[in-house]
Parts: structure tokens; C-alpha cells; sequence
């Protein structure tokens, strides 16, 4: 936005004072506030990320009918595809929709953490780990902005959940915040350039997150070099003044009361940063007039194409015992396909991000086209709407089954079950669903199960059937590409972003959620998801980064360009992946490293690097990775910054995190000298630990006569180990009054006076 600057403080000194704080505000639902006399126009902002839900009412909770688009897979299916070149793809599939419909700013893409498997809205986030969401979500808003369209990355910070999100105080550790809830953004920020971000609802550590100067100007602004505007979600904003100062540049929607506030604020001096505000909103209406392309046309096919494409990248193959999958119709007389999701899929979750679905298909039909009469299908519901069943049902179904060679069932999660605004009780299905599915397995064999939900859901049933694909909330294209997969004519590439929990009660955040009293404690502070699961030595029904394909892989020939590095050097690790199975296919290599320090906690490891790569049956690949300092850094809170910890490391790599293939160690030379300042109360273990503090700590403790050091004659280093680290922990004044005089006040004075 720099080389808009000039033109900005230009129409800034322009401007009446009422119409810079008429700029703060929406002057609709969905638009800014023009300035014609400026030839500043309104910019217009839509939901959402997973399509453009353009509506002209006052509607942000997706209740009203939106204009036509593509329907894409919800983000939770987007970060199951771990390929970045097909979210750059999306990314620009929504910025040619948003130019052809009208659109300056599209709301989007929403990359909150999924702390809880309980999230109400985790169908909307892409995953528990900060690194595959950044650099997935970094890549669509690449596709948007390249074409002249501006993201919103949403919502800044820690919206992990939406039990009273309007209200609730998210208490999250320095660390914790820096290290899993603000990195994606970062990765977004410093690798894309985002023209907005969104602040959220919630408070975070007491303070509003759209009045909160730390994350607003701090962080945001003057550590990641953010350029863009911070506008408010909806009704967010709790004191207009507060927020601009802070670092806010529009709340939304309009709010015509904040006029007078911002004007009486202004005239009475307290209002400090309006023309900052205003000099950033112009930079952005500027870019985005001028890159405005409205005569761009949407290629549907190619917009719905991908659609389906997606969703096939996206779909977990989570077991296929026997590879009862794919399915061949030339082998198959008669299928089953029992659910009523076969029919009457989720295409998308409930709320704001809910796109109209340009078409009605179902899986039904679609396996009935792709078969062209080879099989047999029959279909029984199974089970109504809610997920309730009735033994009519179940009869019907097990009718239906008879004399089959497979049967296919639909199950998951109703719209009812997971939305924005509320979140779940239980990652239970329905019991109909399950109900369905266990009378069936009494029955009959040959079992494929497929899921079509937002979100982790216990898999009660999992030892009962051959083979379970999580299809996720696939947009339009979702029964396309499930019967696609199903019959053999795609394969299923995606790779979980999300832990699979056997029981809610695993999950980390489960014991503090959904929060009392209006406050909601990360207690798990950098443990989420399988940072947790491997920390606590819990095993996950499936892990993050889980996923089977259609054939077999080998992980072979690890290598390093070095065994030990400093932190300004790059490391460059490679090792050759082989498909080893009979059929092409695509896998999803892994790298994770694992920081062995022990001054700091540490989860066991962290993922860093990933590639989807598609080889031939028996074709073999090299693949490198380059790590640099970045991927081997932890936040100091106590130094409030990023930092490297010298010693022993290990990068792993693997299938998922818990199939891990290859490892290689690596030892770390950090350039990072933190020096804590001595003062009167820091401890011995301190001073020994100071580069100038050490000598005279040393001195001080060879005429030192406490803790039977007079009766015994014993030096420091002979006192027993109990002793020893009493003393070391202790602060120095405490040390002077155990010392029988042996040690001054007068002598800790010098001694600080010379450790400076
Ligand atoms: C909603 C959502 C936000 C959305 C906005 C506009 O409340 O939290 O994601 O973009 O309002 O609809």
C-alpha cells in the first residue's frame, strides 16, 4: 500500500473532519463510505471463504438467499487437501467471482486454531496447527489479491469457539498466543500481504481483540509490518475511540452513532489516531479502485470444476481393509447406498460463510451415472433429517442390503449439530446414523462408511465396517467427487488437519471448555491437537496429517547438507519417496521437527514443511526441503520476542505425525544472547549464569560462611546437592541474612555496580 501513501495524506489533508470519521464506519451493511467530491468510492465488502455470499440485506448470519457462485468444500475440507498450489487456485476462482459480482473485499479465508474438537465453527478453520493453515490460507489470499481483490483474514485472535463470543476473555499465555493462535496470521501477513484482517469478537488477555493496541499496532503493525486496514466482524466494536486509537480502522456495519463520538473525541484531544486510521483506509480504497476489473467473466465449468477437484484433494481415506475401495463396477452386481445424506448431502456449514449451492447433486445419482448400468444401486434413507431412526427405517435399510456385494453408507453430522454462534456438546454423530451403521454390520459385510460433516467426530463404529472416507462438507462438487472416489475414477488424497479424538474426554482443551464466567483459560497453553495427543502419550483414533490413498509409499535415503549448523545458516534435507503400489497416486510428505531443550517446554514435535506429490506405480522422487532459522524458533516470553535455543534437534519425516518414517539429528547454534540484568533480588542461580556475574558470585561464595558452610569448611561445590540447590534458587539478600556476616548489602551494591 506504500506507493499509495502520498495520494492518501494528500486527500487526508482534504478531507472535513466529518468525513473521516464517516470513513470509520460502514456507510451500509455491506460498503464503505464514499467521498465522491474525493473520487473516493464506497468499497464493498462480502462473506465469504468458501464462496461469495453477496447479499444486499442486513444479513450477516447467512439467513437470506445470496446471488449465484460457486459453492467451494468448507475450509476444514480445504486444509485436508495440504496442497497449496490448488488454494492458490480457489483463492483465484473467488477473486474473478468477487470482480465479476461486485465485490472490493471478500470476508475470508477464516484460519482460527481449532483448540477444541468442539468448535462450533471448526467446519470453517483449516486446522489445530498454525503452519499447514498459514501457508494454506497465505496461498488463496495470493489467488484473491492477484486478482485485485482484497482479502480479510479472520478472526484476529483466539475466536477458537463460539460459546458468548461476543463477550468471552480468551486468557492465553505470551507463548501460547504467539506460537499457535497469532502464527498463522503471521504467516499470512509477512508471506501475502493481506489489504485486511478482521478483528474478532472475544477479548483476549481483558481487552477487547478490536480495542487491543498489542495485537492491533504491537504485533500486527510494528512486528509483522502489516500495511493493510483492521475492520471490526459485525457489532464487534465496544468503544469506537478506544479502537481507533488502538489500531481499528472501520467498524462494521455502519454505525451511524459513532459520528458525533469520534467527533467530540477528536475536538477534545483525546482521539489521537484518527488521520492514521484514515490515511490507511485511503490506501486500501485506492488500491482496490484502481484494480477494480468489472467486466471479468466467471468461466462456471472451470469455477465448478474446481469445486469438485477440491473436494476430491480433500477426501481422508481413513481405513480400507481388503481395499474393499476402490469400488469396480464391472466386478459389482448390486451396491446399497443407505443414508440420507446420499441424497440429501451438506454442502456447507451453517452461518455466515454459507454460499447458495449452485446445484442439487447427490451421491445417489452421481454412482448411478458413473456405474453407466453396470451395477445395481438401491438406496434406503436410513434414518430422517435430525439423524433420528425408527426400526421401519432400520428394517428398510437391511432389506435394501440384502443379496448386495457392498454397501455404502452416508453418515455424519446435521446442520443442527455444528454452526456458527453455538458450539457442540459431544463429537457424537446421531444415533440414528450410528444406529444404522451398527445393525447393518450385524448383518452384513463388506462396509464403506462415508462421512459428511464439518468436524472430528468419534467413529464408535470404526471396527465394524471395511473402509471409512471423510468426505467432509464437499460445496457443490461434493457427490461428484464421493462417487468419483468411491468407484475408483479419482483417488483420495487428503490428509487429516485435524486430530481424530476416540473420546472428547482425550482433547486438550476439553477440561476448560466451553470457559464460566465470562473467561476461557488456554490451560493447555501450546498443546493443542496432536501437540497434545503425543505430549500426553494419548492415542488418537486417527492422528493429524492421517490419511490412506490407493496405493503404497516407501520413505527412503535421509539426507542432510550438514550435521551441525548456526542459526544463519540454512539446512537442506532431502530423502526419496517411491510409490511402491500398483496404481498412481498422491501422498502427502511430512517434515516435523522436534526440539530436545529442556529449559523450555516443548511439544515432542512440530510440523515445519509439507508436499502432496503424485508419482506413477514404481516411480521414485526426490524431495527437498530448505530450513532455515525460522523453523527452529519458540517466543521468550520473558524477552518478548522470537528466539533460537542452542542444542539437539531432530527433524522427522513421514506420512503423518504419528508415521514417521525418517529421522535426522542436528545440532543448533544459536546467536540469540539474552542477558538478564542483575539486580537486588536475582538469585545465585542468576549471577553464575551472567557473563559478568559468574566471577563475582564465585568470589562472593569463597568467603561466604552460611548453611554450615563455617562448621563444615566445606567449599560450595562439596555442600550436598540438597544444599547446593537451595542456595542456587535462593535471592541474594536471602543469602546475606543466612550468612553470619560473612556477606554485605554494601558488598552486593559493588557487585551489581560491576556486573553492569
Ligand atoms: C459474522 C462472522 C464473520 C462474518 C461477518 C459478516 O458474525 O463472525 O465471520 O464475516 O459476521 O457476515
Amino acid at each position: 500500500m506504500h506507493n499509495y501513501l502520498e495520494q492518501a495524506k494528500k486527500l487526508v489533508s482534504q478531507m472535513t473532519l466529518d468525513e473521516k470519521v464517516h470513513l470509520c464506519t460502514g456507510n451500509s451493511y455491506w460498503t464503505t463510505y464514499p467521498i465522491e467530491r474525493l473520487n473516493v468510492s464506497e468499497c464493498v465488502l462480502s462473506d465469504g471463504p468458501h464462496g461469495i455470499r453477496k447479499v444486499t440485506g442486513k444479513d450477516h448470519l447467512g439467513q437470506t438467499i445470496s446471488e449465484k457462485a460457486t459453492g467451494f468444500p468448507t475450509s476444514s475440507a480445504m486444509g485436508s487437501t495440504w496442497n497449496k498450489q490448488l488454494m492458490y487456485d480457489i483463492g483465484e476462482a473467488l477473486g474473478i467471482e468477487c470482480q465479476s459480482i461486485g465485490v472490493d473485499i471478500l470476508l475470508g479465508p477464516a484460519i482460527n486454531m481449532k483448540r477444541s474438537v468442539l468448535g462450533g465453527r471448526n467446519f470453517e478453520y483449516f486446522s489445530e496447527d498454525p503452519v499447514l493453515c498459514g501457508q494454506l490460507a497465505a496461498e488463496m489470499v495470493k489467488g484473491i489479491q492477484d486478482q485485485g481483490v482484497g482479502a480479510c483474514v479472520k478472526h484476529y485472535a483466539c475466536n477458537n469457539s463460539e460459546f458468548m463470543r461476543m463477550t468471552i476473555d480468551c486468557i492465553v499465555d505470551k507463548r501460547t498466543l504467539h506460537e499457535i493462535y497469532l502464527k498463522a496470521f503471521e504467516i499470512i501477513v509477512k508471506t501475502a500481504n493481506p489489504v485486511s484482517i478482521m478483528g474478532s469478537y472475544n477479548k483476549v488477555n481483558g481487552t477487547y481483540a478490536c480495542e487491543h493496541p498489542e495485537l492491533l499496532t504491537d504485533i500486527l503493525r510494528n512486528q509483522w509490518g502489516f500495511q493493510g486496514i483492521v475492520l471490526s466482524d459485525w457489532l464487534a466494536v465496544n468503544d469506537i475511540s478506544k479502537s481507533i486509537d488502538a489500531g481499528l480502522n472501520l467498524e462494521m456495519p455502519c454505525n451511524k452513532h459513532i459520528v458525533e463520538e469520534l467527533k467530540a473525541s477528536f475536538e477534545n484531544g483525546s482521539l489521537k489516531k484518527l488521520d492514521d486510521r484514515v490515511t490507511e483506509m485511503l490506501c486500501v480504497i485506492l488500491k482496490l479502485q484502481d484494480s477494480r476489473k468489472r467486466t471479468t467473466k466467471i468461466d462456471w465449468e472451470k469455477h465448478d470444476a474446481l469445486s469438485v477437484q477440491v473436494a476430491c484433494e480433500s477426501a481422508v481415506l481413513l481405513k480400507n481393509d481388503n481395499n474393499i475401495l476402490p469400488i469396480s463396477c464391472e466386478k459389482t452386481k448390486k451396491i446399497a447406498v443407505l443414508g440420507e445424506f446420499a441424497k440429501f448431502p451438506r454442502t456447507q456449514g451453517g452461518g455466515s460463510s454459507k454460499v447458495l449451492s449452485s446445484n442439487d447433486d447427490n451421491a445417489f445419482s452421481e454412482l448411478v451415472k458413473l456405474a453407466e448400468g453396470k451395477t445395481e444401486f438401491v438406496y434406503s434413507a436410513g434414518y430422517n433429517s435430525e439423524g433420528d431412526t425408527t426400526d421401519i427405517l432400520i428394517a428398510d435399510a437391511l432389506n435394501a442390503a440384502k443379496d448386495c456385494d457392498k454397501i455404502i453408507i452416508f453418515a455424519g453430522l446435521p446442520e443442527s449439530y455444528e454452526s456458527e454462534g453455538y458450539d457442540r456438546t459431544s463429537i457424537a454423530m446421531p444415533d440414528g446414523h450410528n444406529k444404522l451403521i451398527l445393525e447393518v454390520a450385524k448383518k452384513y459385510k463388506n462396509i464403506i462408511v462415508v462421512l459428511n460433516n464439518g468436524s472430528a467426530i468419534s467413529l464408535t463404529f470404526a471396527h465394524e465396517v471395511e473402509a471409512i472416507i471423510e468426505a467432509w462438507l464437499g460445496g457443490n462438487g461434493g457427490s461428484r467427487s464421493i462417487a468419483k472416489i468411491l468407484l475408483g475414477f479419482e483417488e483420495p488424497s487428503g490428509r487429516l488437519a485435524e486430530t481424530f479424538p476416540i473420546r472428547i474426554e482425550d482433547d486438550a482443551a476439553s477440561i476448560n471448555f466451553p470457559g464460566e464466567e465470562g473467561t476461557q483459560i488456554y490451560g493447555e497453553r501450546m498443546f493443542v491437537g496432536y501437540r497434545h495427543f503425543e505430549k500426553k502419550n494419548i492415542a488418537p483414533a486417527y492422528p493429524f496429517g492421517y490419511g490412506l490413498s490407493y496405493s503404497t509409499f516407501e520413505y527412503s535415503d535421509i539426507n542432510a547438507d550438514k550435521d551441525a549448523m548456526n542459526d544463519t545458516e540454512n539446512l537442506e534435507v532431502s530423502f526419496t519417496l517411491t510409490n511402491t503400489g500398483n496404481s498412481p497416486a498422491t501422498e502427502v510428505a511430512q517434515l516435523y521437527v522436534s526440539n530436545k531443550q529442556t529449559t523450555l517446554l516443548h511439544p515432542l514435535k512440530e510440523l515445519k514443511h509439507f508436499d502432496k506429490i503424485t508419482l506413477k506405480s514404481g516411480e521414485r522422487k526426490k524431495i527437498t526441503w530448505k530450513l532455515s532459522k525460522d523453523d527452529f524458533l519458540c517466543y521468550n516470553s520473558t524477552h518478548k520476542q522470537w528466539t533460537v535455543e542452542s542444542g539437539d534437534y531432530e527433524i522427522l519425516i513421514g506420512a503423518s505425525s504419528q508415521n514417521i518414517y525418517l529421522s535426522k539429528p542436528i545440532n543448533l547454534k544459536s546467536s540469540d544472547i539474552f542477558i538478564v540484568e542483575l539486580t537486588k533480588p536475582s538469585t545465585l542461580m542468576e549471577w553464575l549464569d551472567h557473563p559478568k556475574g559468574k566471577a563475582l558470585a564465585e568470589k562472593m561464595l569463597q568467603n561466604y560462611k552460611g548453611f554450615g558452610m563455617a562448621m563444615t569448611g566445606k567449599t560450595f561445590a562439596q555442600l550436598s546437592l540438597f544444599v547446593q540447590r537451595i542456595m542456587l534458587e535462593m535471592p541474594m539478600p536471602r543469602l546475606i541474612t543466612a550468612s553470619n556476616n560473612s556477606f554485605t548489602y554494601e558488598q552486593l551494591e559493588n557487585m551489581l555496580n560491576n556486573s553492569r
